[in-house]
């Protein structure tokens, strides 16, 4: 059966699930506009993802997806965290706020959440996706057995074999362009960074599974051109940051206009290497090398990013934004995400047409 209707979907376009961006809203407008809308619910507890996945099902009865956050549950290291506040202590002294002295572990991981498992297991959403690693066996186990579609990011060709040989149903192949978190499965270890096309091909031709293309797509005739490389659909994010249903703040989405030409792999943000528009922190990260500086761990990181943010756009600047974004960010276009799902579709049939 084809991944389109083992999900139950008719389009191959995918929104990407985005953490803090993509709403339930979103998702009801791709997933009613015949794709798959996504929402990212690792970044709260259990009850904020059932609230998230209640409020998508007022809105429709189509398939949707959610996704959570699979790293390696954090290690505790309170001399690092200390250390990585004492580094950022003079940006914070320039809004005349303290730093703080230690850090928090903002969330945690479906590798050891049993109350998110609890609370997916009641709530059955009918695609759920990993990102950051794979959870334990009885926990793909127990998701499949109520007929949950189960998707995984892979940015190699070990990685997707992993999530093969965890049983789920298709492979979303990262490339190193895509905007936001990347889903290497060990952020300390060694990363080929291969592009979008590059992974696609690999993949398509080496696991046995359907692969989803991630990573620098923008319009239908990049859709086209992921699926004649033998991607099943492609799941775009940066795409969907400005559309009308999403969260994204004002700041983010000019950053996307302003800053986009110049994203950059950063991981003193939250802890883990992340694509973001040029900011205060793409530019301290030469400094962070040049100092020898350890970034506190994941997701504690993002504890002082998002204080210092907020204390920066208390005094109405923005350069501290976690304005996450993928390379093709100059090309996100403003529009309603179902408008952008029917524009897409349009540009795919046109590109088509121009090939005959
Ligand atoms: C703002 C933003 C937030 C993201 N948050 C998540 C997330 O919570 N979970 C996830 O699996 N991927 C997340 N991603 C990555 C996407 O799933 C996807 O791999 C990426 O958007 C594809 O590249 P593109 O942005 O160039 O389209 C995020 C991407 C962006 C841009």
């Amino acid at each position: 059966m084809s991944l389109l209707k083992r999900i139950g979907i008719t389009h191959p376009i995918i929104q990407a699930p985005m953490a803090g961006t993509a709403t339930p809203a979103m998702a009801v407008a791709v997933s009613n506009a015949g794709g798959l809308g996504s929402v990212g619910i690792g970044a709260g507890d259990a009850e904020a993802g059932r609230k998230v996945i209640r409020a998508i099902r007022e809105g429709t009865d189509k398939p949707f997806n959610v996704n959570l956050f699979v790293h390696e549950p954090f290690v505790s290291d309170t001399a690092r965290d200390a250390a990585w506040c004492k580094y950022l202590a003079p940006e914070f002294d320039k809004y005349g706020v303290a730093a703080p002295s230690g850090l928090r572990t903002i969330y945690g991981t479906l590798k050891t959440d049993k109350d998110m498992l609890a609370m997916l297991l009641e709530e059955k959403p009918p695609v759920v996706s990993f990102h950051f690693g794979l959870p334990p066996p009885e926990v793909t186990k127990a998701l499949k057995n109520y007929g949950a579609v189960l998707l995984a990011s892979a940015t190699s060709l070990e990685e997707a074999k992993a999530c093969e040989a965890a049983g789920v149903d298709a492979v979303v192949a990262q490339g190193y362009e895509a905007g936001g978190h990347r889903g290497i499965f060990n952020p300390n270890g060694p990363d080929d960074q291969l592009s979008t096309a590059s992974l696609v091909s690999l993949l398509t031709k080496s696991i046995g599974v359907p692969v989803i293309a991630a990573g620098g797509i923008m319009d239908g005739a990049g859709i086209n051109a992921y699926l004649a490389l033998g991607a099943a659909a492609a799941q775009l994010g940066t795409a969907f940051i400005d559309t009308t249903e999403s969260a994204a703040p004002p700041a983010h989405r000019k950053a996307l206009k302003e800053g986009g030409q110049h994203t950059r792999l950063v991981a003193a943000i939250s802890g883990r290497p992340a694509r973001s528009v040029e900011s205060n922190w793409t530019r301290l990260l030469d400094q962070i090398e040049k100092d020898g500086v350890q970034i506190a761990g994941y997701p504690n990181a993002y504890d002082l990013a998002k204080q210092l943010h907020g204390a920066a756009s208390a005094k109405g600047d923005q350069a501290w934004g976690p304005f996450w974004a993928g390379q093709g960010a100059p090309l996100a276009r403003q529009m309603g995400a179902a408008e952008l799902v029917e524009t897409l579709l349009k540009e795919m049939k046109e590109v088509s047409r121009a090939k005959l």
